[in-house]
């Protein structure tokens, strides 16, 4: 067992690595945080603020800067690297960014893992899987193949090709976890299940693509933490372990869920236009997880995740006010 004390989170001030840090915090009380975040438009310091200081400290800077690296890797035992762009609009918008941060800043951390003798998990998506068909039994395991459909997913994985190459051929002690949909406190207004639930808070009516039909597997975002510790510290160098909680919904479904919380009728909401290359269905099977680490996901009452979420957006408005109205104007543009 691998027992940390001193670890850098990249990308700790956005909506999975903050939850992560705030994990860590309150599960784990003999560990330090370095948090290593760009603060892009998808980072928030607030979604850290207020931890106690001698447990998490935030350090502002690029995950692509080599020399920010060799400054700050010594000393820690661990890099876990959440750190990316991680919307697969803004992808098809906009490749470059996605290129940089997710394969360039990969590349940088390896090199600080090697050059510096520390411990690197990944952050990773079922994303890289493709997609399956609706009507597909099956779902993904640790031995489907590679067939990313955006920009984001294709970048998501050629990191992970980095990362395991770096394991094979320079002996870095590596993991890989990749994850399906996560939902909780701190998510962009971008993404689908904060931007529907802000809409109706502003009195906007919720969006729609395409059938609606497309099939996402959720999990709580504090469910990921757990997974990724237990990866962390009890998972075998050069492995993959995928993490899912078995919540295959379709998007219509969720949509209706929410639309039910706020008292309205369920056809109130928009379709708008399709995303391109639009993934089908996630699936995740995590029985490697399971049955290895000995893993289970705590929060398995969707209905229940959904309704806290939603009361969080309600009462910190002050949180994701501010980007609302570009956000909503980005997706008008683009017919969405
Ligand atoms: P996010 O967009 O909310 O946060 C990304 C964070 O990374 C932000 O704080 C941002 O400032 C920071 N960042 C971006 N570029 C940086 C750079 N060059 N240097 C340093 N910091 C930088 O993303 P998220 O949804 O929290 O996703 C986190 C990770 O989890 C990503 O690697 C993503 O691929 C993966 N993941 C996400 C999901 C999901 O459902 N959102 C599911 C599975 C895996
Ligand atoms: P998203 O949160 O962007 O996550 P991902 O693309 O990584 O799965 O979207 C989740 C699903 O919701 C996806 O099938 C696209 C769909 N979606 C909508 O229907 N309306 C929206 O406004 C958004 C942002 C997404």
């Amino acid at each position: 067992m691998f027992e940390p004390t001193n670890i850098i989170v990249t990308g700790g001030c956005g909506f999975i690595g903050s939850n992560f840090v705030h994990y860590v915090v309150r599960e784990h009380p003999g560990v330090h945080v370095t948090v290593l975040d760009k603060l892009t438009y998808a980072g928030n310091p607030e979604n850290i603020a207020g931890l106690p200081e001698d447990r998490a400290e935030l350090v502002v800077g690029d995950v692509c800067d080599r020399e920010l690296l060799d400054r700050i890797v010594p000393g820690h035992d661990a890099i876990v690297h959440y750190a990316a762009e991680s919307h697969n609009d803004n992808s098809i918008a906009d490749p470059e960014p996605f290129l940089r941060t997710n394969v360039e800043g990969t590349y940088a951390l390896l090199e600080a893992a090697r050059k510096h003798g520390v411990r690197y998990h990944h952050i990773s998506t079922d994303e890289v899987y493709g997609d399956l068909a609706l009507d597909d039994p099956a779902r993904f395991t640790e031995e489907t193949p590679y067939r990313p459909s955006s920009p984001y997913s294709s970048t998501k994985a050629s990191s992970d090709l980095l990362v395991r190459a770096w394991h094979r051929t320079f002996g870095v002690r590596a993991t890989i976890s990749n994850c399906s949909n996560n939902y909780g406190p701190y998510q962009h207004v971008e993404k689908f299940i904060p931007r529907q639930i802000t809409n109706l808070i502003g009195g906007v009516r919720p969006k729609l693509y395409g059938d609606g039909l497309n099939v996402r597997d959720w999990i709580h975002t504090d469910d990921h933490s757990s997974a990724v510790w237990a990866v962390l510290t009890r998972g075998r160098a050069g492995e993959t372990y995928l993490i899912g909680a078995d919540g295959e919904k379709n998007n219509i479904t969720v949509l209706r869920e929410i639309l039910k919380a706020f008292g309205r009728d369920e056809d109130d909401f928009d379709w708008v236009r399709d995303r391109p290359g639009h993934d089908r269905r996630y699936a995740i099977d995590s029985a490697k997880l399971r049955r290895e680490l000995g893993w289970e996901p705590a929060h398995t009452d969707f209905a229940e995740g959904l309704a806290e979420t939603i009361r969080w957006y309600r009462e910190n408005e002050a949180w994701w006010r501010p980007a609302k109205a570009a956000t909503e104007a980005r997706y008008a543009a683009q017919g969405q």
